[in-house]
């Protein structure tokens, strides 16, 4: 009997600021709606915010892990991820930045392993730069999701991300046009001129919420909830959802 493996889905994009967490945890929701078993992995090691985003406070974190494989300490997963509801559950990025520097390349693999047989999906946040940890993460992923705000420099940065993924002959790439950060400069048929790609999946004006800090100071995920759930911005990103798990 084969053995089940978790999707491995990460979240980036070309430019700070662009929706990258807040996406990470609309899919989170999604994916716990549908009963599959979640684990998000912070890997905006020098300012990631899922764990503050979601009201958990965690002694552990990536690089405690990393130095408890390290120096032989490294007992059980369980000891390094929390839950945050029954299906979704976190490994926060290291609270203090020094350490981000401590970290091996060569440790993702290690901890995306320990994840692999645990969970339905790794879902990774990430920052938009491209490092060795970024590009390790990239080629354990099995799609890598693209979160573009609407804006000429962020155009320009994608453009030439397509072109190397073309040049590599990869196709796991998904672009979601971000319209939900409060503007929307150009259309969408000017932006599929400058890429030369079709996109598939727009995050529309309509999931803009003005009061959005409130949903994060109390740890709130906007698709669990009653007024998003059934929202063309959820639907939307259900569909990208049910496509990545295809
Ligand atoms: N649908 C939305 N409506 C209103 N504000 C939003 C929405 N999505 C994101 N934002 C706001 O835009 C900002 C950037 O969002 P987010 O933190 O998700 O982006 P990011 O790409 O992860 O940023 P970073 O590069 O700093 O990690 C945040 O202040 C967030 O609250
Ligand atoms: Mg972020």
């Amino acid at each position: 009997m084969a053995i089940k493996q978790a999707k491995i889905i990460t979240v980036t994009s070309v430019k700070g600021g662009s929706g990258k967490s807040t996406t990470v945890l609309n899919i989170a929701g999604i994916l716990s709606e549908k009963n599959l078993k979640t684990v998000i992995v912070d890997m905006d090691l020098y300012s990631g915010m899922i764990s503050a985003a979601l009201n958990i406070e965690s002694d552990n974190d990536i690089y405690t892990m990393v130095d408890d494989l390290g120096g032989s300490r490294f007992k059980q997963i369980e000891n390094y991820v929390k839950p945050y509801n029954e299906n979704i559950d976190i490994i926060s990025a290291p609270k203090d930045p020094r350490n981000v520097l401590k970290i091996h390349p060569s440790y993702i693999d290690i901890i995306i392993n320990r994840l692999r047989y645990k969970y339905d999906v790794i879902l990774i946040d990430t920052n938009h730069i491209i490092d060795q940890i970024n590009l390790v993460t990239f080629d354990l992923s099995d799609k890598i999701i693209y979160v573009l705000p609407n804006d000429l420099m962020a155009f320009k940065n994608m453009k030439t991300m397509i072109s190397i993924y073309q040049d590599m002959g990869l196709d796991k790439y998904i672009v979601v046009l971000n319209d939900s950060l409060g503007y929307d400069y150009f259309s969408h048929y000017d932006i599929k001129s400058i890429l030369g790609i079709e996109i598939k999946y727009v995050l529309p004006k309509s999931l803009y919420v003005k009061n959005i800090q409130k949903y994060v100071t109390n740890g709130k995920i906007l698709t669990l909830e009653k007024n998003f759930m059934h929202s063309k911005g959820t639907l939307i990103l259900k569909e990208l959802v049910e496509d990545i798990l295809k």
